[in-house]
């Protein structure tokens, strides 16, 4: 316990906290984006993935909980860090030489409130279904499943109707400024991952003069797939590639 007090109290012990975090924040997203690249398997599979995902109540909210609790590590300890690093340099900005450190994370801190901002509205959106969104909530249709792991770990049964997450998308990006507020919302993840994987390559002691321009390239590769990857959903709905 002690230790871990320890830990929090130091920025270095922050900064690892940071990298831990956002790596376990990156594996969510990664997994996630294999999930939704499953409309373009068509109905049933994105469906039966849905409702294997919610099959099981405590999985559901310990899975939920634990995302929160990771969360909310990371942007405590990241917000303190900034705070801590423009009171330690006051006058960064008139000096050039020591502006890149706090305007990187300056920018990391911004790019990461607008990703909550981001995250708020797709959890009232698609998951609360707030507002006008409640009529996602009457889209329902059976789910023609094939034997297989997700049959074995949440079986569908024929005659019943499940969640139509399908139907929801296609719904929901078929309205121009609701996909545009994605796109931007997956533009920032993607900036805010490429620095982060940069900082987080730096935490753990990866980065050195050899291995910088490596590291960076490989840092935005990846966010520009996960950019890709994510944008891809609303573009094929509003493109009307799937309907
Ligand atoms: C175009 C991009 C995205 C699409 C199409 C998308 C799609 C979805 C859908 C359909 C659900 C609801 C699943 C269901 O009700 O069964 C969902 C839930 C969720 N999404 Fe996304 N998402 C996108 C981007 C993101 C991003 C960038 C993040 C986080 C950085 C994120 C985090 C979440 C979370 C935390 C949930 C709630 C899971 C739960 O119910 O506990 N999503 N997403």
């Amino acid at each position: 316990m002690k230790t871990l007090w320890q830990l929090v109290r130091s920025s270095l012990g922050r900064k690892y906290l940071m990298a831990a975090t956002g790596f376990l924040l990156f594996s969510f997203v990664v997994i996630h984006l294999a999930g939704n690249l499953k409309v373009f398997l068509g109905a049933d599979d994105l469906n039966h993935y849905a409702h294997m995902l919610k099959h099981r109540a405590w999985a559901l909210w310990g899975f939920r909980l634990g995302l929160l609790a990771i969360a909310l590590v990371h942007v405590t300890c990241g917000l303190t860090l900034v705070l801590e690093n423009r009171r330690a340099r006051p006058h960064a900005y008139a000096q050039s030489h020591t502006i890149q450190a706090p305007l990187a994370s300056l920018t990391m801190a911004i790019s990461g409130l607008g990703l909550a901002a981001f995250l708020a509205f797709h959890l009232l959106h698609f998951t609360v279904q707030a507002g006008k969104f409640a009529e996602y909530a009457e889209m329902r249709s059976p789910i023609a499943a094939e034997p297989g792991i997700m049959q074995a770990i949440a079986p569908v049964e024929a005659g019943k109707t499940y969640p139509d997450v399908y139907a929801m998308v296609v719904q929901a990006f078929s309205t121009p400024w609701i996909a545009i507020v994605y796109f931007a919302g997956v533009g920032l993840l993607a900036f805010h991952l490429s620095h982060g994987l940069q900082s987080m390559f730096q935490t753990m002691g990866w980065r050195s003069d050899a291995t910088r321009p490596g590291l960076m390239r490989l840092a935005r590769i990846v966010a520009l797939a996960v950019f890709l990857g994510m944008a891809s959903v609303p573009a094929a709905v509003l493109f009307e590639w799937i309907r």
